[in-house]
């Protein structure tokens, strides 16, 4: 396994691979956990050369966000690659990537519609740092094909649609969400959390279970989401979002006649930690 943190040496690596090789990209921001496990495992089937990237972006965090404190663990995240059979972790400084800094920077522009709302409402600038940044990397490694987790919808559908309105041609490669025993998703921000606030913090995925049977069976999506709000709060968790989409577009849904996703995000425990997930909803 190579380990590259150089623009240059990266190219050069790109350059020697055999132009017929299918080369599978996982962008990460490290402090790697099962959940990127399961993308690089599945890449390790799928292509011939498998390459991760541990970056943690600071172009996607706002002021106020966890940039400083956000985990990072590249001497375990090394041994778990390893383990895998990893062919090339490319893990660059901010300085390497960002050479004339962060301010004045050509960037993409997401979709107005898909970005502003979810995520994107009280984090104004994240999607256009998180599509610039896996530009760069598509740029940079000229991947065949890309593997995004489920988890992050958002980013997910926001790449698909990059990759359309941009022409780009690359597979994108959606991989389901890995979860613990209770349910919670996994995420490298649960490291914030007691353990006990981990075992509560289960109650997210329990609702959105919930909410998507009352939703078949019973109540109207409103009255669903509203009585999953009504109960998360009870229970400790501040909601930040908890909606129904589409999953092309992530436009409202307000019929049940098809299925959607439930999209949500909360804060949890003492540090407040911001937990997403979602739900598919089929089979009515
Ligand atoms: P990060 O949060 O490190 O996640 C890297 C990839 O792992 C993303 O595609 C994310 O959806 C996936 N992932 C995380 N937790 C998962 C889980 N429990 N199950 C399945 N997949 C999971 O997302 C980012 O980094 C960044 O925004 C990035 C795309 C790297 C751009 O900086």
């Amino acid at each position: 396994m190579k380990i590259i943190d150089s623009v240059r040496e990266l190219i050069a690596y790109r350059n020697g691979l055999n132009p017929d090789l299918k080369i599978a990209l996982v962008p990460t921001m490290g402090a790697l956990h099962e959940g990127h496990l399961a993308l690089l495992k599945e890449a390790k089937q799928k292509a011939d050369i498998v390459i991760i990237s541990i970056f943690v972006n600071p172009l996607q965090f706002g002021q106020n966000e966890d940039l400083n404190k956000y985990p990072r663990t590249l001497e375990k995240d090394i041994q778990l690659c390893k383990s895998i059979g990893v062919d090339l972790i490319f893990t660059p400084t901010a300085e390497e990537i960002y050479p004339e800094g962060q301010e004045n920077l050509s960037k993409v522009i997401p979709r107005k519609k898909v970005a502003n709302c979810l995520c994107g409402k009280t984090r104004p600038n994240h999607f256009a740092g998180v599509l610039t940044i896996v530009l760069k990397l598509f740029n940079l490694i000229q991947p065949t094909q890309a593997y995004f987790g489920e988890k992050d919808f958002q980013q997910l559908t926001l790449i698909r649609l990059m990759l359309k309105d941009l022409d780009l041609n690359i597979d994108i490669i959606p991989v389901s969400i890995v979860r613990n025993s209770g349910g919670l998703a996994l995420s490298s921000r649960n490291k914030y959390l007691t353990e006990l606030e981990v075992s509560q913090a289960s109650q997210i995925y329990l609702t959105l279970m919930e909410t998507a049977e009352n939703i078949k069976n019973k109540l109207s999506i409103l009255e669903a989401l509203n009585l999953a709000k009504l109960n998360l709060s009870t229970q400790g968790f501040t909601i930040d979002y908890l909606e129904a989409r589409s999953e092309d577009n992530l436009e409202i849904v307000n019929n049940k006649n098809s299925p959607f996703r439930l999209l949500i995000a909360a804060y949890f425990g003492i540090n407040k930690t911001r937990l997403i997930d979602n739900l598919r909803v089929f089979n009515f």
